[in-house]
């Protein structure tokens, strides 16, 4: 049978998956199975926390071989993220540092990494999870240093090092059309009126619970895409409450990727990337422990699912 990778190059589209490092160097299945994508994004290695042993130094030893493998087979490859909240090292304890500091070190940080990956990360993740949920952007250690430019600041000096990368703002829970997409469509819109080198919306898609409309999904594309940005689908998983999933719940779930991949696709969607190569990798069981532990489209030992082979049969 074919593979997804099969399938997908024949389509001119790109099926990926969030990847490691340890696994790629360890694992013979894991680079076999990875092979099996035609996309893919460094899950955590490109992360701040992960590349900053401390402040002096980059590690670029994980990052790097994600690159390589990308490149060696011909693979579409997602940065990670440029700009977060979220697992910052733990030398960087905000209070400690003056605004001042900390501007100097996201922008040191954004053009040293950029700059590593430039021909290597075909686009990036350059702000990840910048607005609240309730609204207004996220307090931040960035935004106390900043204020709100620091999203152009990003895109400005990631432009700057890396020219041919594609740049993204991403975030979780806009996936269809509601008060967050609604929010980051004002932002993004007007980061274009300043004349930001913007690229493109990444929608995250932890669809988890109650997984949201694929029609809402489709709409929301749209409106981002009339735009003139590009979208992709960057982190998507698919996950339901553990103590009452529905019945034959990999059927479902098979369903529901097969929907999203068609749909998102026809609202000008090209890229849809799965976190993680495996049900075995996911994050998931660690981040909610009410959940089904199978969100994926490889089973734990890499057996294709439901949903593999409902995108393979779709394309
Ligand atoms: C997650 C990773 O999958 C985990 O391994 C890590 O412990 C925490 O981060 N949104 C994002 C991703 O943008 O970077 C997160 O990845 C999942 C939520």
């Amino acid at each position: 049978a074919p593979t997804l990778r099969d399938v997908a190059d024949d389509n001119d589209i790109r099926i990926g998956a969030a990847a490691a490092a340890d696994p790629i160097r360890e694992d013979f299945q894991y680079r076999d199975a990875l092979r099996e994508y035609n996309a893919v994004t460094a899950e955590n290695a490109m992360k701040i926390g992960p590349l900053r042993p401390d402040e002096h130094t980059y590690d670029f030893e994980d990052g790097d071989l994600i690159a390589e493998f990308a490149r060696e087979h011909d693979m579409y490859f997602r940065g990670h993220t440029l700009v977060w909240h979220n697992q910052l090292p733990e030398w960087l304890v905000p209070f400690q540092y003056t605004d001042r500091e900390l501007r100097r070190l996201l922008e040191d940080h954004v053009r040293t990494v950029a700059g590593r990956y430039a021909g290597d990360v075909d686009t990036w993740d350059v702000v990840n999870e910048a607005v609240a949920d309730d609204g207004g952007l996220r307090e931040t250690p960035w935004l106390r240093a900043f204020g709100e430019e620091y999203l152009d600041k990003a895109f400005g000096w990631a432009h700057q090092s890396a020219p041919e990368a594609d740049l993204f703002y991403n975030d979780y829970g806009a996936d269809g059309i509601n008060d967050k997409s609604d929010e980051i469509y004002e932002l993004v819109s007007g980061m274009l009126d300043r004349g930001v080198p913007i690229d493109g919306v990444g929608l995250q898609l932890h669809a988890l619970h109650d997984p949201v409309d694929p029609d809402s999904v489709a709409e929301n594309i749209e409106r981002f895409k009339d735009l003139g940005l590009a979208v992709e689908i960057t982190e998507m998983d698919v996950a339901y409450t553990a103590e009452d999933p529905p019945e034959d719940h990999l059927t479902v779930q098979a369903d529901y990727y097969r929907e999203i991949v068609e749909k998102a696709n026809e609202a000008g969607c090209d890229t849809i990337v799965a976190w993680g190569v495996s049900d075995q990798h996911s994050w998931i069981p660690h981040f909610d422990d009410t959940l089904t532990e199978d969100p994926l489209l490889l089973d734990d030992s890499y057996d294709r699912k439901p949903a593999y082979d409902a995108i393979v049969d779709l394309l």
